[in-house]
């Protein structure tokens, strides 16, 4: 199995930090390259030309390696909200028809659609939270609900950010592709850890940033935009969208027309080559691992956390079978004890509150120390 990569990494012998949902740590390699590039930054006049459109090109190949596409496909933006409203801007939702969403889901896959919802005549309906953690049973009835209106797309994580929940997205495309309907994909705790080939879901959008489970900073996300759809016009008209503007040539907007592929959809000011060098060597440590393996270590890790967890009254586990495996969110029948979360982080212990829950997170810098510690801290604290 993977050994634990925490030299790696600048975490503190005493630092238990299990939060990666929120926030990763950055590698020692990625605050590097990210000192390299404020130090051109600061010295523009030693910068090479090709610079920024070298790391373009290496940090989208980085992309499109972990979900398995092609990197002409993928498109450099900021955020996920970036890329939602990108696909807003490319999706018509007929009148009358409904958009899923899941509950309590992120809001940046949400609100573009409620946003756009009553101008243009449609309906978003949301998938309740299953109270048995089943949220693949629970999009795949909201498909299915007899006399419901017709179905234009679900725009929905692949692992719910609060619960931890694990969504079947092969057997949600394939329902939602007999209806006709579309797929846009929230990835962000996915991407990385979990198997994502879009070549083999074939979704029409798939979104996910940098800055939790692949190590990067923030600010850099990507968007995968199925071919059917990269005839559209993009959020932001930028000259690197179009085949020949150019400040080195005349006429300087020698043609207008867009490029080929993705890259008319990359974000205004995209040359940020400090962070994009960042996300780059995040992303390719990721792959270096390789994501069956940091799964495997993340899941071992997880089972052991609910392994010592498993016996405590008052606290419920999810259903190992229907949650992310480098994800354990508690939840409390009776309510978090007050405090909680801040005398875990008062004793070096980071895990975050979330929607009611505790969630956890190990990444590939913890260990089955930080496990145990966890494990007696906590129920030293609630007992
Ligand atoms: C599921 C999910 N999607 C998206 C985001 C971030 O969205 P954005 O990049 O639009 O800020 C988060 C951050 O917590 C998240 O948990």
């Amino acid at each position: 199995m993977l050994p634990s990569q925490r030299a790696l990494f600048d975490i503190p012998a005493d630092v238990c930090y299990l939060n990666a949902a929120s926030y990763s740590p950055l590698p020692l390699a990625v605050q590097e390259a990210g000192r390299t590039g404020v130090g051109r930054k600061g010295q523009p006049w030693t910068l090479d030309a090709g610079l920024a459109s070298r790391l373009n090109e290496r940090t989208r190949r980085a992309a499109a390696a972990l979900i398995n596409a092609d990197p002409e496909d993928v498109a450099l933006i900021s955020s996920v909200a970036y890329g939602v409203a990108t696909a807003g801007k490319l999706v018509q939702v007929t009148a009358g028809y409904r958009v899923l969403v899941l509950q309590d889901d992120h809001s940046s896959p949400v609100l573009e659609w409620m946003t756009r919802a009553q101008a243009e005549g449609f309906t978003v309906e949301t998938v309740r939270q299953p109270y048995d953690g089943d949220w693949t049973a629970s999009v795949l009835a909201a498909i299915a609900r007899p006399g419901a209106p017709q179905l234009a797309l679900a725009s929905i994580a692949s692992v719910h950010w609060s619960d931890g929940g694990a969504l079947d997205l092969d057997r949600i495309a394939a329902a939602l592709r007999a209806k006709g309907a579309g797929l846009l994909v929230d990835a962000t705790h996915g991407v990385g850890v979990m198997k994502v080939d879009v070549q083999a879901l074939d979704p029409d959008f798939l979104i996910f940033p940098t800055y939790k489970w692949v190590l990067g900073p923030y600010g850099r996300a990507f968007l995968y935009v199925a071919r059917r759809h990269q005839g559209g016009t993009p959020l932001e008209q930028t000259g690197f969208g179009r085949r020949a503007i150019s400040a080195e040539s005349v006429p300087y907007m020698k043609d207008a027309s867009y490029t080929a592929g993705a890259r008319r959809f990359d974000m205004g000011e995209r040359d940020h080559f400090i962070s994009m060098e960042m996300a780059a060597v995040g992303m390719e440590m990721m792959a270096g691992w390789g994501q069956a393996e940091v799964e495997a270590r993340l899941s071992m890790l997880t089972q052991r956390l609910a392994d010592g967890l498993g016996n405590l009254k008052d606290v419920r586990l999810p259903d190992p079978r229907l949650r992310a495996p480098h994800i354990l969110s508690l939840s409390f029948p009776s309510g978090m004890p007050d405090g909680l979360i801040e005398r875990l982080a008062a004793e070096k212990i980071h895990v975050a509150p979330r929607l009611g829950r505790m969630r956890i997170s190990p990444h590939v810098y913890n260990d089955e120390d930080d496990v145990d510690r966890f494990v007696s801290t906590f129920r030293r604290l609630v007992a």
